[in-house]
Formats: structure tokens, C-alpha cells, sequence
């Protein structure tokens, strides 16, 4: 079960704890209170009386003993009873993909629980479990009173973050916006994260941002140079390109490499990880083996017999889930719906240097991927992906990581923007097609910058400009581990 238990560090909850303008005698609320970190840095201020919710009982139990000076609950935050109103509340709240919601019935969450609370309505049906914590949360704070919350800066750019940062903004200023970076929390790589300090005033006032990185265990604030700049392209991605993601097995232990012998006939190369493929074409790639049964070969009895262990295995341990209930619905649950892998390929993580690579082999191609489409000219849609302007949209968007990786979700290249190529020349039109063809055949870097060049005559940002502020942004990630 996945209670989402990301635990903030000591540092990190005295500063939050500190933003706190309250009177002496305030009553502040920690709604999932965990190991205690933020029960901590107030029992250190001596300031606050604190109440506090905690639904995993051990976690609660150990914590408890340490607070006997507070109101501590081994509870249900969200049905918490909604009379009692607080000053000051402060929260990392847990997060918990909609989908696995109702894993936790067994502690009385579930999305209809929660769902039939009014609160909810505004709610989309896909929301994480931090935006319920954060809509009830605000619901019970006192008119004028103080909310401090740590998050992954991401949230707020989900797809369906929409309605919740409009709830959030309805009754809220936001009187601080501090972007938090390093490892604040504990066990976690996530370094992209937002502090928000908000005032239930029914104004919705947002401060400016500032910035703050936990360095060698010591917070510095320091000037973001990193603002990000406005490039002027206005054609959505779908004009260029379609994208989905790759192949999904469900249980790459079973389909990825598989363990019998006379497999000819049962298999086909499949490219799982982005350290197959050496240049910006897969041609030459390194390739993984993909369980694909050819059910005219059945009666092989290697195929048979391992394909029987699987089912007994997967049956006996009751995961993975989708596996669990193919088998029971389908005859053929081995078998996977494969599609076009042709394409272009885009790796989900990028480590140093991005980029799109050409696939007209018949490799399948895995879920560390995307696949997108071209819905134009190949070479010309390879050249509008692989390029300073396209690499720099999607450093802002990503989600980074420790070790400056940087995570990018299909929704980070469905809202990619090109310059309208009805309007370039011919001449460099095909030049595009020139260069996109001949980064795949080479894989020399350095005809981005060259199709950057020519991408930078129909954009009001220079080439010096894109070129210095990628460059930035990049070295900035990679710093920042
Ligand atoms: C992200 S952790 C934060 C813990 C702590 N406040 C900190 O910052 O270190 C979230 C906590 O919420 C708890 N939790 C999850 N669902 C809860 C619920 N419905 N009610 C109360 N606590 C819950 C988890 O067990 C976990 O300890």
C-alpha cells in the first residue's frame, strides 16, 4: 500500500515552520504528520500549541511518544471532522496517483468516500491525493490564517492541475512562493520543489517568486537568472506530430529477455533503454529479445511449459494486477497488442544530452519511450524536434531529479510549440530535410545547432540567445545535484 511516506528534512521544516507569522498562542494543524518532522521544528520554537492527523498506526505509535505536548490523532485527515477551524497549517502532503486511490480502502479511503464530500466537487476525477489534503486543508484554516505546504513544483503543471490550482487560488493569496532546491526531502531525488506560504484573505494576490537551494546542509537564497524566456512559436505539436508511449509488457520479466530455450520463431528485438542506441538513428542498435508467441507454434512445448510457469507464478503472487486479470479473462493473456514502433523515439529520461532519434528499423520499442508519428515531412518534423529551441521548452517543463536527470511526460511534448513552416522559404525548407537526414546518418551534434540557425530567422530569439540560455539551463540541472 502506497501512503505516499516522502519525509521532509529537519532544515527544511524549521525554515517552513519559521514563515509563520502567527500570535504565540495559534493553534497550528500538521494534517499527516509522519515521522514528525514539522511537530519537531515547532516543539523547538516553543511557540504554537499543535494538533495533528496520521492515518498509518505504527508510523503514528512511534511518533506519538515524542509529542505527548500535542493533539495527536491516529485518523483520516480527509474525514476529519470539518467544525474546528485553525490558525496556521503546514503539510507535505502524500502523494497518491488517482489510480491507486482505492488501494487504500482498507484504511477508509476511496475515491467514493471521497467523492460524496461536497468540498471535492471541483475536483477532477484524476486528481492525486495531495489535492483532496490541500482543498480540506484550506477549508479548515480560519479566515486570515496561514497555510504552509511543500510540493514538487511539477504539481502544479500536471494536466489536471488546472482545477486544483484554480481552488487553491479562490480563497488564497499566495504571500510566498519559494522554489526549493537540492535533496529536501528525506530518500527522495526529486530536487524540483515549491514551498507555498498562503493566507486564507479571499483575495488572490501571488507574490513573486524566490529561490532557495540546500546546499552542503546550509539553505542559500540566490537570484534565479533561469527565468524562462518567451519563444514566440505558435504551431501546437499536433500540427507536426502525433505521440503515445511505448510498449508496456506489464511484466518485463516474463516478456523482456525471455528464459527458454528454442525461442526462434517467439520473439522480436525490442530497444528497452535509451543506452542501446548510440547515435540519433536505432539503426545499429543494441537490441533486448521480446516475448511475441506465435500461436501456430504452440503445440512447441518450451513455449507451452513456460508460459504455463508464468500463469501458476503470476496467480500465486496476485500481481502484476492487469496480468492477474487477463488471465482470468482472456485465453490468450500472453499475448500483447503490439503496434507501429516506426517512427521518431524519444527517451522519458534524459541524463546529458537530449535528443530524438530516427526509427525505421523493426524494433519494437518499449515504455522508456515515446513514439511519435510525423504528421509532416520526417526529416523536416526530425529537424523541428532536434534543436535549441525544442531542447530548451522542454528543460523548463521537465520534472528534475537527483544526478540531473530530468524526467519529461507525453503531455511535456504534446504542448510543444513550432514556428508555422508554411512560412519558410523553400530553400530552407529544404535544407531542414537536408540537415534531419543527415543527423540521423551522422549523429553529429553539431547540426542542431545548424538546424537551430535556420529555425532562428522565423523566431524573435536570436540563435546567440537560445543558444546561451539553453546551454544555461542545462548547466544549471547538471550543477544542481
Ligand atoms: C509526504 S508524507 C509527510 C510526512 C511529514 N509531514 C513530513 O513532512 O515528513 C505524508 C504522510 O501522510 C500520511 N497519510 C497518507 N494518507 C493519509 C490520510 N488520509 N490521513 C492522514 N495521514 C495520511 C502518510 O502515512 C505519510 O506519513
Amino acid at each position: 500500500m502506497d501512503l505516499g511516506q516522502v519525509f521532509t528534512k529537519g532544515i527544511v521544516a524549521d525554515y517552513m515552520v519559521s514563515l509563520f507569522t502567527l500570535n504565540k498562542d495559534a493553534i497550528v494543524l500538521d494534517p499527516c504528520f509522519g515521522e514528525g518532522a514539522f511537530l519537531s521544528s515547532l516543539k523547538k520554537l516553543k511557540k504554537y500549541s499543535a494538533v495533528g492527523y496520521e492515518i498509518d498506526s505504527d508510523l503514528f505509535s512511534k511518533t506519538k511518544k515524542n509529542y505527548p505536548q500535542y493533539t495527536l490523532k491516529n485518523a483520516d485527515f480527509l474525514q476529519a471532522s470539518s467544525r474546528k477551524k485553525y490558525d496556521g497549517i503546514i503539510m507535505n502532503p502524500p502523494y497518491v496517483r488517482h489510480e491507486k486511490i482505492n488501494e487504500l480502502a482498507e484504511l477508509g479511503v476511496c475515491k467514493d468516500v471521497l467523492n460524496s464530500n461536497e468540498i471535492f466537487k471541483g475536483l477532477p476525477s484524476t486528481a492525486n491525493l495531495y489535492m483532496y489534503f490541500i482543498i480540506k486543508a484550506v477549508s479548515l484554516l480560519k479566515r486570515n490564517g496561514e497555510m504552509i505546504v511543500i510540493f514538487p513544483g511539477s504539481w502544479l503543471q500536471a494536466k489536471n492541475g488546472d482545477g486544483f490550482s484554480s481552488a487553491l487560488h479562490k480563497d488564497c493569496s499566495v504571500e510566498r512562493q519559494i522554489h526549493i532546491s537540492g535533496d529536501v526531502f528525506e530518500a527522495s531525488a526529486l530536487v524540483d520543489v515549491l514551498i507555498l506560504k498562503l493566507r486564507k484573505d479571499g483575495k488572490n494576490r501571488v507574490a513573486e517568486p524566490e529561490f532557495i537551494k540546500l546546499n552542503n546542509g546550509v539553505l542559500e537564497t540566490y537570484e534565479n537568472k533561469n527565468e524562462a524566456i518567451e519563444i514566440n512559436f505558435n504551431e501546437p505539436f499536433s500540427s507536426i506530430s502525433k505521440v503515445r508511449r511505448g510498449l508496456t509488457t506489464g511484466c518485463n520479466g516474463m516478456f523482456i529477455n525471455p528464459s527458454f530455450s528454442r525461442r526462434e520463431g517467439h520473439t522480436r528485438p525490442i530497444i528497452s533503454s535509451p543506452k542501446q542506441i548510440a547515435g540519433f538513428s536505432t539503426k545499429g542498435a543494441v537490441s533486448d529479445e521480446l516475448l511475441v508467441i506465435d500461436p501456430n507454434k504452440l503445440k512447441d512445448t518450451d513455449v507451452t511449459s513456460f508460459i504455463a510457469n508464468w500463469e501458476k507464478r503470476i496467480l500465486a503472487d496476485g500481481k502484476p494486477e492487469t496480468l492477474v486479470k487477463k488471465i482470468k479473462d482472456q485465453k490468450e493473456w500472453y499475448r500483447l497488442n503490439l503496434f507501429d514502433c516506426h517512427g521518431i523515439i524519444f527517451s522519458y529520461f534524459v541524463r546529458n544530452d537530449m535528443k530524438f532519434i530516427y526509427n525505421d528499423t523493426d524494433n519494437v520499442i518499449r515504455d522508456n519511450f515515446y513514439v511519435l508519428y510525423p504528421a509532416i515531412d520526417k526529416w523536416v518534423c526530425f529537424a523541428l524536434l532536434n534543436n535549441l529551441y525544442t531542447f530548451y521548452q522542454l528543460e523548463c517543463v521537465g520534472k528534475k531529479y537527483g544526478a540531473g536527470l530530468l524526467k519529461i511526460q507525453r503531455y511535456d511534448i504534446e504542448n510543444l510549440h513550432f514556428p508555422n513552416i508554411k512560412t519558410f522559404s523553400d530553400a530552407d525548407i529544404d535544407e531542414l530535410k537536408k540537415l534531419g537526414k543527415k543527423l540521423a546518418k551522422t549523429s553529429d551534434r553539431k547540426i542542431i545547432d545548424d538546424i537551430t540557425h535556420v529555425l532562428s530567422h522565423y523566431s524573435d530569439v536570436s540563435y546567440e540567445k537560445i543558444s546561451a540560455e539553453y546551454n544555461d539551463i542545462v548547466k544549471n540541472r547538471l550543477e544542481n545535484v
